[in-house]
């Protein structure tokens, strides 16, 4: 099966986690553009949408789903989001897409976050996908330097800005042993957005395609 029919298959399944009239939060990247296809299949069983980033909502508009601020939400029933490495903890590394600030938002504020992959993104220990960092423009050396002294080895996303107007940082060799804490230094960084280390606020539910079919973790 290749990844593309694996990621269909977490979308659809992700539909069942979908409660009658919500408000869904919906995250960025090609698995969650084929989660809002389904919804678009179920547009009038539900209420409308909290997006994570502009290309989200522009395909959410553009299946005729409302797309809500997320302040006149409350907290969301569920969010739905895709992934680029997902440890057996459900810790996630996030941001492959650029969307991770608007993501971790949505994720904080939502009761339930399923997250759909293939199983190419399961890993033991996070790192091997450079770890995203979304950093206020004129602070990108100085946060480079920090994260050098961390032991990870940064490069600037190179003509990439974000939907908050600020640059990337993509940390690469790191193997991240315990991703809470590291969440936890990295964010003490001045000049540091968001990272992309998804552990604080990790996943509720992994649901995995795989050759065998669907997995969910737990
Ligand atoms: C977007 O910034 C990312 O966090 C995505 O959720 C992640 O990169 C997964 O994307 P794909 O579904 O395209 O693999």
């Amino acid at each position: 099966m290749n990844q593309d029919s694996k990621k269909k298959m977490v979308a659809e399944a992700a539909m069942e986690f979908i409660p009658e009239g919500a408000i869904v939060g919906v995250g960025t990247g090609s698995t969650v553009n084929l989660f809002i296809a389904c919804l678009a299949e179920r547009r009038d069983s539900i209420q409308a949408a909290v997006s994570s980033s502009e290309a989200s909502s522009a395909l959410l508009r553009k299946a005729g789903i409302e797309v809500l601020d997320l302040n006149s939400t409350g907290t969301l029933d569920v969010y739905v989001d895709g992934a680029d490495e997902v440890d057996r903890h459900l810790n996630l590394i996030k941001g492959g897409g650029g969307a991770l600030t608007r993501e971790k938002i949505v994720a904080a504020a939502s009761r339930k976050f399923v997250c759909i992959v293939d199983d190419t993104k399961m890993v033991d220990i996070l790192g091997a996908f450079p770890l995203p960092v979304e950093v206020i423009p004129m602070a990108r050396s100085y946060v480079a330097r920090q994260l050098v002294a961390l032991g990870g080895t940064p490069e600037l996303r190179e003509g990439f800005i974000t939907d908050n107007g600020n640059e990337i940082l993509d940390v690469h060799n790191l193997k991240i042993i315990d991703p809470p804490a590291l969440e936890s230094t990295i964010n003490q960084i001045s000049g540091v957005v968001t990272v992309g280390l998804f552990a604080q606020r990790r996943a509720d539910i992994v649901l995995i395609g795989s050759d065998t079919g669907l997995k969910r973790v737990p």
